[in-house]
Parts: C-alpha cells; sequence; structure tokens
C-alpha cells in the first residue's frame, strides 16, 4: 500500500519573491535560479535552491518538473470591477462620458442575479488565466451581484475581496441607493467578510456620486468594522477633480474629502491617485492607506500619468490595478508594460523587479495581508503562478539571450501576457493550464 502523503506538494523551477521593496532595499528580491516550493496543505512549507530542499521531501513525494520556467506568487489586482468585464475596450472621450454612456447601462444588468453569476464566472476565470490569484473588486449596487461573486470566487476557493458599490446621487435611479441607508452593506459585510477566503470591501464609488450623509455614515461603518477593506477613486480625472472642488468646497483637496469622514486607514485602497500633491501623499503614508495604480486605464481614458517620484518621496503604500473596465487588459503583465511607460514618460524609471513587487508583496502590504499572500514566507498561502519565458517565438527569442533577473523579468513584463502564465495555482491547487 503506497504511504505518500497526499498533502504534499512540490515544483521545481526558478523561484522569485520578495522580502522587502527592492526601491529601498537592494537585498529585497529572493531569486533560487534551480528553486524548489513545497506546499503543504494549500501552504507554502519551504522555498529554497532545489539541491538543498530535495532531501526534506517526504519519501516518495516527487517533484513536479517546471524547469526553464518562473515560479512567483500570484498576481495581486488591486483594483477593477468584474461588471464591467463586457464593456472593456468601449471609446469615449474621457472618464464622465464613459461612465454615463457605457458603465451605467452595462451595470443595470447586475439587477439580475443570474446575469451577476454568468459575469463572475467568465470574470475569475480570465483572471486565472493571467495568473491573478486575489483581486479588489467592485461589484454594483446591487447586493445580488456581490453574493454571485463571492459565491463564485468561494467554488473556486480564491482569496477575494470586493464590496457593493455605494451611490444615492448624480447616477441614474436605477442604481441609486437610499440616503442614509447602509444596512445593505452591513449584512453583506455580516454574510461575507472572513468567511473562507472571501474579505469585504466597503465600496463608496467616488465622492461626486455620495452625499455627505452617505459619506459620513460609510466612514462610521468603516470604524465599526475596522478590519474590513475600503475602496474607492481618487484625482483620476481633472475634470473630476474639478467637480469635487466644487461640491466640496470645505475639503483641501479631493482626497481631503475622504479623510474628513474617516475614510482614510489601514486597508483602504484608491484607486489612480494621479493629480494628489505632496501633502496628499503624505497623508497616505500617516494613514498607511494604499494606492492602486492603474496605468492601462488611465492611458485608455487619458486621465494622466501617475507620479512614481512623488509617491515614493512620501513612502506612500503602492501597488498596481488593471481597473477593468476603463483597464484593456486583464494581464498584471501588460499592466506592468505601461506602468513602466507612464513612469518614463513622468521621468522616472520603474525597474523590472519593483513592478513584479508592485504585483505581489507590494499589494499584500497594501492590503495588510503580508505573510497571507504575496511572498513565499513559510505559512503563506500557496497562490502561485508558473511564468514560462518561452511562451511566445518572440519571448523565446529574447529571453534566450538574458544577462540578469532584470533582463529576464523586463522582457516577461514588456513582452508578456496570459499566453505566458503556464499554470496558475490557489492555495496549492491548480486552477489554470495552459495546456488543458
Ligand atoms: N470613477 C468612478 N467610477 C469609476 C469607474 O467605474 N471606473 C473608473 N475608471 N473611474 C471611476
Ligand atoms: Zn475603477
Amino acid at each position: 500500500m503506497s504511504t505518500v502523503p497526499n498533502n504534499v506538494q512540490a515544483y521545481r523551477a526558478s523561484l522569485l519573491y520578495f522580502r522587502a521593496d527592492p526601491a529601498f532595499d537592494d537585498r529585497a528580491a529572493v531569486w533560487h535560479e534551480d528553486g524548489l516550493l513545497v506546499v503543504e496543505d494549500g501552504r507554502v512549507k519551504a522555498a529554497g535552491d532545489h539541491a538543498s530542499l530535495l532531501g526534506s521531501l517526504p519519501p516518495g513525494v516527487v517533484a513536479h518538473d517546471y524547469r526553464g520556467k518562473l515560479i512567483s506568487p500570484g498576481f495581486i489586482d488591486t483594483h477593477l470591477h468584474y461588471p464591467q468585464t463586457d464593456m472593456i475596450a468601449s471609446p469615449a472621450p474621457g472618464l464622465l462620458p464613459w461612465l454615463d454612456t457605457y458603465t451605467f447601462p452595462t451595470e443595470r444588468r447586475f439587477a439580475d442575479p443570474a446575469h451577476a453569476r454568468s459575469v463572475a464566472e467568465f470574470f475569475l476565470d480570465e483572471l486565472l488565466r493571467c495568473g491573478t490569484t486575489t483581486a479588489v473588486v467592485y461589484c454594483t449596487v446591487h447586493p445580488g451581484s456581490v453574493d454571485a461573486f463571492f459565491e463564485a470566487s468561494e467554488a473556486r476557493s480564491l482569496r477575494m475581496v470586493a464590496g457593493k458599490v455605494l451611490m444615492d446621487r448624480h447616477c441614474p435611479d436605477f442604481l441609486r441607493d437610499l440616503e442614509g441607508d447602509l444596512g445593505e452593506t452591513e449584512a453583506l459585510i455580516n454574510k461575507w467578510h472572513k468567511r473562507g477566503r472571501s474579505l469585504y470591501a466597503i465600496t463608496p464609488r467616488f465622492a461626486p456620486t455620495s452625499t455627505d450623509t452617505q459619506l459620513r455614515l460609510t466612514g462610521e461603518l468603516a470604524a465599526a468594522y475596522p478590519d474590513t477593506f475600503i475602496q474607492t477613486h481618487v484625482s483620476e480625472n481633472k475634470d473630476e477633480c474639478r467637480w469635487v472642488g466644487e461640491l466640496f468646497p470645505q475639503a483641501r483637496s479631493y482626497l481631503d474629502v475622504y479623510e474628513r469622514v474617516g475614510l482614510m486607514r489601514p486597508r483602504a485602497l484608491f484607486g489612480h491617485c494621479i493629480w494628489l500633491d505632496d501633502e496628499d501623499f503624505a497623508r497616505m503614508a500617516a494613514t498607511g492607506s494604499a494606492a492602486a495604480v492603474c496605468p492601462t486605464s488611465n492611458l485608455f481614458l487619458g486621465s494622466g500619468l501617475f507620479d512614481f517620484e512623488r509617491a515614493d518621496g512620501a513612502r506612500a503604500l503602492l501597488s498596481l490595478g488593471t481597473d477593468v473596465g476603463a483597464g484593456t487588459s486583464f494581464s498584471m503583465l501588460q499592466t506592468m508594460n505601461e506602468a513602466y511607460k507612464v513612469a518614463r514618460l513622468k521621468g522616472s524609471y520603474l525597474p523590472a523587479l519593483r513592478m513584479f513587487y508592485l504585483a505581489t508583496l507590494g499589494a499584500a502590504r497594501s492590503m495588510g495581508l503580508e505573510g497571507t499572500i504575496g511572498s513565499f514566507a513559510p505559512g503563506a498561502e500557496a497562490d502561485f503562478v508558473v511564468l514560462d519565458p518561452k511562451a511566445t517565438p518572440l519571448l523565446a527569442r529574447r529571453t534566450g539571450h538574458c544577462n540578469s533577473l532584470e533582463e529576464l523579468l523586463f522582457a516577461l513584463a514588456l513582452l508578456g501576457d496570459d499566453r505566458t502564465i503556464a499554470a496558475t495555482y490557489s492555495a496549492g491547487r491548480q486552477v489554470h493550464t495552459r495546456d488543458a
């Protein structure tokens, strides 16, 4: 009778993960050219050199051979909208017309739970095809859109963060909350937050679509449930910023509208952050709030260029988001590609190591989940992605002559996409393979 333990798996490949931010620590990256990742009961047991870890495997456990490939913690996308899946690549001259023309009519359809379920299923499978194992996700104003999302992510055992959009003004009647009533959100927190791997995000869409009352109550709810997440948009577009200035003349800045009601705290994720000033970034850092930088969206809508140097000057927490459906790709590799170019246009420089950090440990730190996701520290959840440097003829040609880890990662980020993802694992279970 076989005595091979089936709760232990091992994977042989090059391993990359981070223990610090490479922008501030030269020894941040951990790299094992010929590495072994050992998983036990869905968690990382060890990550190191193949030669030194091989002897520690229980008898009979054979490592899966991914030699020639690179294993990284699964990518974490800190800002996107699952209901906007079907309207990706919809043209409009800027954020506000795009919201009116496409977004609100598209989100209206989520009053139908069957529609919500089918989009949630496609959306999650698309994330996994792109190597994204955790995402911070906007649903719609309909509570059923949240149930549909978490039911689909729970069925796949994924660590996901999501929440019901809150809007009670400047939106169509068919998407409007009752002013002063956060009962649906509170019920959803009690139903989903920390159930299995699901986590709840309190989700005021953005300042213009909430009354003062709704914003104030949202802050009170965030204080009553301090370990929930908060997600919203801030300072994305110049017309939007002007509008917020008119609606909230008492606030020092757009970001200050949120701080005044208690929405800046750890686990608060602010999408875009393009037009923040130095004081805003200082407040981000001081409150432990995090920026979700969304370059494909910002280029697509013409919103502006995120200022990495200014953000780093304040040591603000940073992460990357696709912002689908204003974002033009589900792939975090393509998101890195555009982040690199945004940084160049702003006169700064984003090394590939930093981009892989932002998509893994940087995001986990932004979410207060370091040690749980985003790295191969012992005990971390075994969410990981297998990257194939030979996924396409061009990638194979370019990565065939890399002189450094930085060059290899840069080629993966600039030339890679869903085709580069050979396999995706969540809690130690394979949830996508390109070969299938
Ligand atoms: N601001 C308010 N809502 C949205 C949205 O759905 N997408 C983007 N990109 N910005 C927003
Ligand atoms: Zn968004």
